[in-house]
């Protein structure tokens, strides 16, 4: 499978092979999108932050942001055919600007590694959870008793440590075989299996849960109970569970064949990683309201309503596992793209094997999980800026260095690549190329600075309303 690229005018190829087929870099893409920002992260900061204003503004960064994002990082990594680092250096100089872009890439690569090494301890939590589902730890379970599962487990750093190390075992496991054997196959089962459910635990919802509170509150926006704070969660939001910002999606897009259309596929991508985080909010919000729980519980939401859910209804045991089951897959996909780009960096720049670069690589991302395993135990209240540990790096990655990096990805390919450049990777100068143009060069940028300097209060509130 190694391709080495020929001197000259050769058209470019990546050193770590190809995507099968469209439709195997629509699922890659997907897989990699679909984790638990959709299931645990979006519902839990939708609690937090109030709900439906949150939603809104999320949705809103999802289209504005997110797709011009989504495609700029695509066709840059497929111009590029390297690892974000080196896509970025060449493309730069190729451009007739400078090979410092590449500090771009770098910033990915650490938010990379940064993201896994708590992505990796909620996992861990999920693959706990499909054990206690199994053996029937929830059923007929109280709320309370659900609660202090969670609490007692999560409390007790060496279980989370032993999962959170499994799951990392999963991920460098599948990372050193390559891009298309495993990762391919997983996640053509794993995605539609995943929404399936969810539709399963939507008719439960609406049968068992108070159904319109629930959706009451995840879409009547109550723009009072949104602080700037929240709109920046909301933006940091739509970047994470899109993967874009980091170059994964630009990692990704360096073994996309030439022919595929960019455009689409993003497309395709969005509308379904949007539909499984609205549908996981619409089967979590009912159930938070008919069991008197707290929409603000925080990270444990996901962890306390649904093993209530399952504890309750008939079959539930199964149901619950084979939830779990899926969630550990969703999670799974998504932590490979997280490591791709450090590993494939790795590789190039060092000329490591892949098994080699991925056992460096998640070495080190296992040893930063302590923070968060410690976090919800004996380090829970050593407290600073943000808060616990994770909290910190939580905000650091997914509200400050995903859209700093979307910033610089959109202005990189809307104002620094020429127009032919950026018309060849998406076939044409039509009306989608111009409105990509445009969002890429004014909208996304200017959004997310804007939103920024909200955030940590530069610009004067002129309207006094928020
Ligand atoms: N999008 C993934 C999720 O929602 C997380 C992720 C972020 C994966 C960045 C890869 C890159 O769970």
């Amino acid at each position: 499978m190694l391709q080495e690229e020929a001197a000259g005018k050769a058209p470019r190829t990546s050193l770590h092979g190809h995507w099968s087929s469209r439709l195997a870099f629509v699922l890659a893409v997907t897989g990699s999108a679909v984790g638990l920002g959709n299931i645990w992260k979006f519902p839990y900061l939708a609690g937090v932050n109030g709900g439906g204003a949150f939603v809104l503004v999320y949705l809103l960064c999802v289209v504005g942001i997110g797709m011009p994002v989504m495609m700029s990082e695509i066709l840059i990594g497929r111009r590029g055919r390297r690892n974000p680092v080196a896509t970025m250096a060449l493309l730069g100089e190729e451009e007739g600007s400078s090979r410092h872009w590449r500090l771009v890439g770098a910033m990915g690569v650490l938010a990379g590694i940064l993201i896994l090494s708590y992505y990796s301890v909620i996992a861990g939590w999920t693959l706990a959870y499909t054990w206690k589902s199994a053996v029937g730890m929830f059923t007929g379970a109280t709320t309370e008793q659900v609660g202090a599962i969670f609490g007692s487990f999560t409390e007790n750093w060496l279980p989370v440590a032993v999962c959170h190390t499994l799951f990392m075992g999963l991920t460098i496991f599948v990372v050193a075989r390559g891009v298309e054997r495993g990762l391919e196959q997983a996640v053509r089962i794993m995605v539609p299996a995943l929404f399936l459910l969810m539709l399963v635990l939507l008719g439960y919802a609406i049968n068992s849960g108070h159904f319109a509170a629930g959706v009451d509150f995840l879409f009547s926006p109550d723009f009072a109970a949104l602080t700037w704070d929240g709109v920046l969660a909301a933006m940091g939001q739509a970047f994470f569970t899109l993967s874009i910002g980091m170059g994964a999606i630009m990692a990704y897009g360096a073994y996309l064949p030439d022919e595929t259309s960019i455009t689409g596929t993003s497309a395709a991508v969005v509308t379904a990683d949007t539909g499984i985080a609205l549908l996981a909010g619409m089967v979590i919000f009912p159930l938070v309201f008919a069991n008197g729980l707290d929409p603000g519980e925080g990270p444990g939401l996901v962890f306390v309503t649904l093993p209530l859910a399952f504890g309750q209804m008939t079959g539930g045991a199964f149901f619950g596992t084979v939830f779990f089951v899926l969630l550990v897959f969703a999670a799974w996909t998504s932590a490979i793209g997280l490591m791709e780009p450090a590993v494939a960096w790795l590789v190039e720049r060092y000329g490591r094997s892949r098994a080699q670069a991925a056992v460096m690589v998640g070495g080190l991302i296992w040893a930063l999980g302590f923070g968060t395993v410690l976090s919800f135990g004996v380090l829970a209240d050593f407290r600073f800026y943000k808060g616990t540990i994770f909290d910190n790096v939580d905000h650091l990655t997914s509200n400050v260095m995903l859209p700093l990096g979307g910033v610089l990805i959109t202005v990189f390919a809307a104002w620094v690549m020429c127009r032919n450049s950026s018309a060849e990777e998406l076939h044409g100068a039509g009306a989608m190329y111009r409105l990509w143009r445009f969002a890429a060069r004014y909208i996304a940028p200017i959004a997310i600075l804007f939103v920024f300097l909200k955030a940590v209060g530069v610009l004067p509130d002129l309207s006094g309303d928020a």
